[in-house]
């Protein structure tokens, strides 16, 4: 029997890791560029962590988290998102003590238990920050200028950036009352999809983001009527476009953004790319005031942003059309009989103790066949040992570009394919 996949998982495999990996290291170096330092946190965590942050009433804990009780018994979940296990953190390890303003940012998988379909997986890997510590709006413009530079730094054309004011949890409550009381009307209720129907008891505020056509029709009509932001947070999201303007970054405001988690207060974003089809968002995030203190730690505010790393991959193969060779190394030890093998297997120990990128055959292969696997690896050297050269003490060394070729002693073989081909 052979064994596949899970459904809506995938292996990476190269070439297309190597996308991966630059994908990594552009976004590593954005986030040094911005002040943001790495953390790791567990991939499984206590299911209670996500039903408090993420929220009871939401698609992702209600219906797409991989749970299960562990052998002790416990509720265990793996981890649908990062924000939640990030503020965990924060409170766990008192960071709030030694410095309470912290500018995190992560990589790793996440796992929803979602229908899968192009773009959206089972398990994906997400790229984010998390800025804890600070409500100035400064640092909301800050957060979406790291998602923005990170996207071009990819290589990422024609993105659009939505924003929305949710306001404080207060005018989230007034917003909730509100939109329960117009929907629930039973001649409006009537033209609702049956989970905005749900929706209207469970969670009203995500009937402002139902992708039913006639819930959108619908909801364009009610929604205008409902004034709930107070003062202090329409000034606060104003003073956040003001610096999205200084930094020049483009955004069109959508009222009907909402985003899937319960945890958002105030300003939420999302970036969305036609190219995506269906699952057209490559990344969103949002301000989180309550949550830190929700969690056990102190009064203080935050602000993140996740990327889809599948998604944005989709979108850069797209526009880099990548070309991908493999990484090259500086020499192949190419042998011929047994005797010159062994004495090739301990010439490649020497050369990569001495950090020599090398590589000998292990399929016993001919000296064609060997030159063609030296092609592949891209290898800057062959070096040839036969019967003649294992008696003569000496071996040929030949330069794959220019095809030149020169004796060199087995002793001097390391030194003199560091001087030649570098670290490779
Ligand atoms: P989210 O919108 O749930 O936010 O996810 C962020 C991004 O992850 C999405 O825009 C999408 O690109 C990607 N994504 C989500 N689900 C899937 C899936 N099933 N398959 C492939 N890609 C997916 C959050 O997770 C928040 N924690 C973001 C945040 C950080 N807010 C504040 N800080």
């Amino acid at each position: 029997m052979k064994y596949q996949s899970i459904k809506g998982t995938k292996d990476i495999l190269w070439p297309e890791i190597i996308e991966w990996r630059k994908i990594e290291t552009i976004a590593r170096g954005v986030f040094k560029t911005f002040g943001y330092s790495e953390i790791r946190t567990p991939i499984i965590e206590e299911t209670g962590l996500f039903i408090k942050s993420v929220g009871e009433d939401t698609d992702i804990v209600k219906k797409e988290m991989f749970s299960f009780k562990d052998r002790g018994d416990r509720d265990i979940s793996l981890r649908p998102e990062g924000t939640a296990p990030i503020v965990r953190a924060y409170v766990e390890h008192n960071l709030d003590k030694t410095e309470p303003f912290q500018k995190l940012y992560y990589m790793g998988p996440m796992f929803r238990a979602e229908r899968p379909q192009a773009g959206r997986l089972r398990q994906f890997q997400q790229i984010g920050v998390e800025a804890i510590g600070s409500d100035n709006p400064a640092l909301d413009a800050e957060v979406i200028f790291a998602l923005t530079e990170l996207l071009d730094s990819v290589g990422i054309k024609d993105y659009a950036l939505r924003m929305n004011n949710l306001g404080c949890h207060e005018d989230k409550k007034k917003l909730s009352v509100a939109l329960k009381k117009t929907f629930s009307k039973n001649d409006i209720t009537i033209l609702l999809c049956d989970d905005c129907k749900r929706r209207i008891r469970t969670n009203p505020l995500r009937i402002l983001d139902c992708k039913n056509e006639n819930c959108k029709i619908v909801v364009r009509k009610h929604f205008k009527e409902i004034d709930f932001l107070c003062p202090g947070c329409k000034t606060y999201f104003n003073e956040v476009l003001q610096f999205l303007d200084l930094l020049d970054i483009k955004y069109t405001i959508d009222p009907y953004i909402v985003r899937g988690l319960d945890y958002y207060t105030r300003t939420v974003f999302e970036v969305t790319h036609i190219d995506l089809g269906a699952q057209n968002a490559v990344g969103a995030g949002g301000r989180y005031d309550n949550l830190i203190h929700d969690m056990g730690g102190p009064k203080i505010g935050a602000c993140g942003f996740a990327l889809g790393v599948d998604r944005l991959l989709a979108l850069r193969v797209k526009y880099t059309m990548p070309v991908w060779q493999r990484e090259s190394m500086a020499v192949f030890i190419a042998t011929l009989g047994a005797a010159a093998y062994k004495k090739g297997y301990s010439l490649m120990g020497e050369l990569r103790k001495n950090d020599i990128a090398c590589d000998i055959d292990y399929e016993n292969s001919s000296l064609k066949s060997q030159m063609r696997t030296a092609d592949k690896f891209g290898a800057k050297f062959v070096y040839i040992i036969g019967d003649n050269e294992l008696k003569n003490g000496s071996a040929v060394l030949r330069d794959m570009k220019t095809t030149e070729q020169r004796m060199v002693k087995f002793e001097d073989a390391a030194k003199v394919i560091k001087d030649k081909a570098g670290r490779c």
